[in-house]
């Protein structure tokens, strides 16, 4: 719902509100953004000030309207305020923007950039003028009810005859009030990608982000601000995202007077866009929700609205099968063809073939451009192994890293200026490749081509679009330093075209493992590869940290071999299992190299999987604990009308007698009666008992006996239990 009355606008989600005013100087005032208000008398929420605020700035001395007091709903420079502002643009003579309140529209058809979100309830642009130029700022709002989820973006007009320069446009920007929030971003390096870690917000800015021209492993565009005493189920809680896969910021300030300013938009340090007459600048939609339920909350809000309204694609997922670290670059068709057999046996669906099939790709210094296949390696062709594939009924796939050019490679010798080079110096390398400038036509349509060429030509049905390096030596911009922003567009414009052509291919995102899981990549591939670290200890503390802002499904989740190739460390195939079967399931190992035991586990687990995977699509998940912290990380999974529960335990470290571990379930009907079941166990109880009394943890390890063939959480780190409703 979207109401504007009295100068005051009210934007409602089913348990939301939105609140801002227009005052009477023009500006927006922001009100309220927290639990459901009622439609009217909302001028309760605004401060009526009668103190001065020393030092801060009055718009026609206007005491009761301190600047620095006062939240806004965007904030401009050159007011005196003494914090960051959303939005940085000056004309060619260093003047600088300031905007007012010209009209407000409901229900206009959003501009937003190519990878965005789809399905809103009803859209809100309010729009601005520049108070001495005709430079126009729209500020949309984009309404998804059900899921409680507002989305934002800004788009500038320039209606003058000259040029102007942008140098910061956030996407959003909310002003609350606050003293003790927490601010909690998903952080990391390769191998161990979006780990919880809370900074207090009490005075001062935290600014973070990335520079890359990638959203990073290093900084999620996902972030929470809640207060202190917020916990997992209950209190207010607000989550932020950002729909773009390239250099991103977010920050939240406190000022002295008690307003917490939090932005999130593209990058803007050392950021320039000109805009010339009659053009226009979107940012990317940022994405906010809002919960009373905790973490876990805003959290759910997150997952239902990803899965109903960013992701595209319509169709099953395949369990599948994939080559690295099976045989990494020491690809053969005759170990391809054994590995197919290997898959088809154990129940998998797709068999994807990954770096390494191409045309002398015989390490990672090679042949990147080159998307042929390669003689030596599959005398008979991709086609037939393709066809192979297809024989036993599973979908064939290769990986392509298609944003890149290796100097020894065809592509290179034909076209040395498409890839990313300072002229005269020496271009900075990385993984010993070069990124191609997707801004050039010509190589948006080659990439499209090439892709295209593997689908028609060689029957590829799933593409891992790998990206394995961060931009640098941007040499080719047009006076303007916005080279990120484009790059990033001109990226949706060939996935864009790419899924149009082919709406049936499944693209798997990966960037050196999880390196751009973000929102943007998920508008076009429906699931992103979490990380190259697959040992289940780490994993399960990675998969913990990305399910505060993204639902299980769009997880892809491997087994792999033990020791784990990146850690060294050993594990039960059990714990490998469990962990992985909490998101998309797949596996990357040589099924013939497996124990018969092991051969035999890896087909029960896939027939279990494709069960459970029709309601996982659509599951409400609960974090029971803090995995970052707690020695368990214990997730509740929850079909969709509630009758099914799995139960994920999953222990980091072992005790010799451990303490009983009691837990509390969530969501359950308080009248119906639960069986529970798994791990050799089968118990009966009401949901009000298991809400409320909880179930205890059979403790079935002392340290005394071991057992190898129980599947206890003493001997594996894993316990699964399914809850069902009874009749
Ligand atoms: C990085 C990815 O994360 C891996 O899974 C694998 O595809 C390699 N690249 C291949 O070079």
């Amino acid at each position: 719902m979207i109401k504007i009355e009295d100068k005051f606008i009210h934007i409602a989600t089913n348990n939301t509100s939105y609140v801002f005013c227009i005052t009477p100087y023009g500006d927006l005032q922001h009100l309220h953004y927290g639990g459901r208000v009622a439609d009217n008398h909302l001028d309760v929420l605004k401060e009526l000030r009668s103190v001065l605020l020393v030092n801060t700035l009055y718009p026609d001395g206007d005491e009761s309207y301190g600047i620095d007091g006062t939240c806004f709903e965007y904030s401009f420079a050159n007011r005196g305020n003494s914090s960051a502002v959303g939005t940085i643009m000056s004309d060619k003579n260093g003047g600088v923007f300031d905007f007012v309140f010209s009209n407000a529209k409901i229900g206009e058809v959003p501009p937003t950039l190519a990878a965005s979100s789809h399905g809103y309830d009803n859209t809100l642009v309010v729009i601005m003028k520049d108070k001495c130029r005709n430079v126009m700022l729209e500020l949309w709002y984009l309404v998804y009810e059900n899921v409680d989820v507002i989305t934002r973006f800004a788009r500038v007009i320039n209606c003058e005859k000259e040029d102007i320069s942008i140098h910061k446009l956030m996407s959003a920007q909310l002003d609350i009030f606050g003293d003790d929030f927490e601010l909690t971003t998903f952080d990391g390096a390769w191998g161990r990608e979006r780990i919880a870690k809370t900074h207090t917000i009490n005075s001062g800015s935290f600014l973070a982000g990335s520079h890359s021209g990638m959203s990073g492993a290093e900084c999620n565009p996902f972030f929470m601000i809640k207060d202190k005493s917020a916990g997992c189920n209950c209190d207010d809680v607000f989550a932020f995202n950002l729909v773009y896969s390239g250099s991103h910021q977010f920050s939240a300030e406190r000022n002295p007077y008690g307003v917490v300013s939090v932005m999130n938009g593209i990058q803007s340090d050392g950021f320039l866009y000109k805009l010339q007459q009659g053009q226009n600048f979107v940012t990317p939609e940022s994405v906010m929700t809002f919960s009373c339920f905790g973490t876990n909350g805003v959290s759910q809000n997150m997952h239902a609205f990803v899965q109903k309204h960013i992701t595209r694609y319509v169709g099953q997922l395949p369990v599948m099968l994939n080559s690295w670290e099976a045989m990494y670059f020491d690809i053969t068709e005759q170990k391809v063809m054994a590995v197919i057999d290997g898959a088809s046996e154990l129940g998998f669906e797709a068999v994807v073939v990954d770096d390494g099939w191409f045309k002398n790709r015989h390490n990672d210094t090679l042949a990147l451009g080159d998307w042929v296949e390669d003689k030596n390696k599959f005398p008979n062709g991709i086609v037939s192994v393709a066809n192979y594939c297809k024989s036993k009924d599973m979908i064939f796939g290769i990986w392509i890293e298609p944003e890149m050019i290796s100097v020894d490679s065809d592509l290179y010798r034909a076209n040395p200026t498409w890839a990313l080079m300072t002229p005269k110096a020496k271009a900075i390398v990385g993984r010993n490749q070069y990124i191609l400038d997707l801004t050039k036509t010509i190589v948006q349509d080659y990439i499209v081509e090439a892709v295209g060429r593997l689908v028609e030509d060689y029957g590829i049905g799933y593409l891992k679009w790998d990206f394995n390096r961060r931009l640098s030596d941007i040499c080719c911009d047009d006076g303007s330093q916005s080279y990120h922003y484009r790059y990033t567009l001109s990226l949706y414009q060939i996935m864009e075209r790419i899924t149009k052509k082919y709406p049936k291919l499944i693209i798997e995102g990966c960037a050196s493992g999880g390196g751009r899981f973000d929102l943007g990549m998920l508008c076009y591939c429906p699931f992103v590869w979490v990380s190259d670290n697959t040992d289940p200890l780490s994993r399960a503390e990675i998969q913990e940290g990305t399910s505060y802002g993204y639902p299980m499904n769009v997880m892809l989740n491997h087994i792999s071999a033990s020791p784990n190739h990146q850690t060294e460390r050993s594990s039960k195939i059990k714990s490998r299992l469990d962990i992985a079967h909490c998101g998309a399931f797949g596996a990357q190992l040589d099924p013939n190299k497996l124990c018969k035991e092991d051969k035999q586990a890896l087909s029960d687990a896939i027939k279990v999987y494709k069960n459970d995977r029709v309601w996982l699509e659509n599951c409400k998940s609960y974090r029971l604990s803090n995995g970052q912290v707690d020695n368990h990380c214990i997730w509740q999974i929850m079909s969709k009308d509630g009758d099914y529960v799995k139960l994920v335990i999953f222990k980091k470290r072992f005790y010799t007698v451990d303490a009983t571990l009691k837990i509390k379930l969530k969501g359950l009907d308080d009248d119906a009666l639960y069986e529970i079941f798994g791990e050799g166990l089968t118990r009966q109880a009401y949901g009000l008992t298991l809400k409320n009394g909880g179930f205890v943890l059979p403790q079935n390890y002392q340290g005394v006996k071991y057992e190898e063939s129980t599947g206890r959480i003493g001997d594996s780190g894993t316990a699964v239990y399914y809850i069902k409703k009874k009749g």
